[in-house]
């Protein structure tokens, strides 16, 4: 007993020494330190009045602005009535899955108390979002943008913009969060939205001024909660330059299909008479069209917008065409100075096979959506704690299957547990109707195919294992499979969810632990020292760290 405790405090301290290195290490990266409050607010984005929530004030929150390998140090204040958490979408937090922010890794904030993030932005560039991802928050608001700009010296395969734009693009409804999501716990399902904001403004504001000749970057994000939209700018080519962190080939577009929570790059030149033209998002794959119009002002015209508002594609293989499309420069930087086509993705072999089917059913009466069937119900402890502190119990790995199984939904806290630096292809399955969008935690991955129809291992013929685009976040379309391969290099508990708020309230969602026996600090992070302890986890001390 003497013995063995006098081993552990020895290894204690050993990991401790080498927790100061990596801080010293670590430590060389800028800090940029935020304080965010919380609150609620009045806001009319669709013209009556609803609570919103704020951050600093503002709807949506402020962008973070920040360069590859800053350290972020963000002290969230929760000011509501309920608990609260945020998360960073394409935010890889390497090593460190305590501070994703969803429920299955993080505490909440609970009500009138505060929680600091440390985020590292290490090795990304690119342009992402911000949201809160407890109790439907999303639909109140709380997202704002954030974008990692490529450090100095290392060239990006574009001039440098006369400015840069966040576009935060969603739909909304006027209902507050707490209706909606007493809705679904009651077993319901949501109605449609009821309009599409822009920046968190409806029809005719001024999203954007342009000086006639400069070029301007727009980074677009879907922050919705329902819909795929179409994202276009009368009279204006879009030339996509970035897919959340990846510098992607240069083709223009003259519209953006961004599925929920996808983000975009694009470059658009004021090349046109001096006037002001309609920005146009509309909602895709749904019956009824949502269509919201914004305005791109140029800086010495002063008159009214108009003109014919754009329609939106309409056939899916259009959809298909210019998914496909979205491809990799090979020979552009990322957030290194060597090329991005340097990782041979396409020549690793691959070392297990996921395919993941979305469906809709009931249980106990109520409105449910599985992933193989299971579908997710949040435990009463984080699991991510839930392993530091080795409670058992909590989980159990192996909750869902990795393959689609027949049947109907049944309940589970979903697991898959892999391994560490494997190299894994999932496929995701969409039997069902509507588009799906599914995103990752952690990680990018390579969108290597997508068809419609059923996957077999034949539609492996049809993989692009060239340039493949890497994002973390990925549309599948109805009765159609994407399928994607993901090098396992990011110890943790990592959320795979779907991007349609219902459906990932509701059961389509599950952690990927990415799991590694070793204990060494290189391969993952000790919790932090101010973690929240919640559930089954209160009150385990973390005084020796
Ligand atoms: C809460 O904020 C205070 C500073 O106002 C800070 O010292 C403390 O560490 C924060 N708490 C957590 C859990 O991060
Ligand atoms: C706006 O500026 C452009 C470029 O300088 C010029 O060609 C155009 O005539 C101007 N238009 C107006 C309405 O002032
Ligand atoms: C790829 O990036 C390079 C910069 O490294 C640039 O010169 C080239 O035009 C880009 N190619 C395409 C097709 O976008
Ligand atoms: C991949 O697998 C093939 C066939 O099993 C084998 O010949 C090859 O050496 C493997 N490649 C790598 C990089 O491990
Ligand atoms: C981890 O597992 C491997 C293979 O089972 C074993 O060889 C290795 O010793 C284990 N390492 C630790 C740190 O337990």
């Amino acid at each position: 007993m003497e013995v063995k405790s006098m081993m552990n405090t020895a290894t204690t301290l050993m990991i401790g020494l080498v927790f100061i290195m990596i801080s010293v290490v670590a430590a060389e990266d800028p800090y940029r330190f935020f304080e965010w409050h919380v609150t609620y607010g009045n806001i009319s984005p669709l013209g009556v009045e609803q609570q919103g929530i704020l951050i600093n004030g503002k709807f949506p929150g402020p962008d973070i602005y920040s360069v590859t390998n800053d350290n972020l140090i963000i002290n969230v204040f929760n000011q509501l009535d309920e608990p609260f958490l945020i998360s960073w979408s394409g935010i890889e937090n390497l090593r460190n899955s305590f501070q994703d922010g969803v429920y299955g890794t993080t505490c909440p904030i609970p009500p009138g108390k505060n929680y600091t993030y440390a985020l590292h932005v290490k090795d990304q560039i690119g342009s992402f979002y911000y949201f809160p991802s407890l109790g439907f928050h999303k639909a109140a608001g709380g997202f704002g943008g954030i974008r990692i700009s490529t450090r100095p010296l290392i060239p990006v395969p574009f001039p440098p913009p006369a400015d840069d734009y966040t576009v935060l693009i969603g739909d909304w409804y006027k209902t507050n969060h707490k209706d909606l999501r007493a809705k679904l716990d009651n077993g319901g399902k949501l109605p449609l939205p009821d309009g599409i904001l822009i920046n968190g403004r409806s029809s005719g504001a001024t999203i954007i001024t342009f000086e006639p000749g400069k070029t301007y970057r727009l980074r677009i994000s879907n922050v919705g909660l329902q819909n795929s939209l179409n994202f276009r700018i009368q009279n204006h080519a879009m030339k996509l330059v970035e897919v959340e962190g990846r510098h992607t080939l240069q083709n223009v577009f003259s519209s953006l299909d961004v599925h929920l929570g996808q983000s975009y790059s694009v470059l658009v030149t004021a090349d046109q008479p001096a006037k002001d033209y309609y920005i146009v998002v509309s909602s895709r794959f749904t019956p009824k069209v949502l269509t919201t119009t914004g305005v791109l002002h140029y800086s010495n015209y002063s008159g009214p917008v108009s003109g014919l508002i754009q329609a939106a594609p309409t056939l899916l293989s259009w959809s298909f065409n210019q998914a496909r499309a979205i491809r990799t420069n090979l020979t552009a930087n990322g957030p290194r100075p060597n090329p991005q086509g340097s990782f041979h993705y396409g020549m690793i072999n691959i070392t297990r096979t996921i395919r993941l089917a979305n469906s809709a059913g009931q249980i106990e009466g109520k409105q449910r959506y599985a992933v193989n069937s299971a579908s997710f119900y949040p435990a009463d402890t984080p699991l991510k704690l839930a392993d530091y502190f080795k409670i058992d119990g909590v989980y159990e790995p192996g909750s869902i299957s990795d393959t689609p199984i027949k049947g109907g939904l049944f309940p589970a806290t979903s697991v898959m547990q892999v391994d560490y630096r494997a190299f894994v292809e999932v496929v995701f399955e969409n039997w069902e109707a509507s588009v799906q969008s599914w995103h990752l935690d952690g990680y990018s991955f390579f969108v290597v195919g997508m068809e419609l129809g059923k996957w077999s291992p034949a539609s492996r013929k049809a993989y692009n294992l060239n340039d493949a685009v890497s994002r973390c976040t990925v549309q599948v379309y109805p009765k159609s499979w994407t399928a994607i391969y993901i090098s396992l290099d990011n110890v943790g508990m990592w959320n795979l969810r779907s991007e349609s708020w219902e459906r990932q309230y509701l059961g389509q969602q599950l952690y990927m632990r990415v799991y590694t026996n070793s204990t060494s600090l290189r391969d993952e992070y000790l919790i932090p020292k101010n973690a929240l302890l919640c559930g089954r986890a209160t009150g385990r001390h973390t005084a020796l760290l």
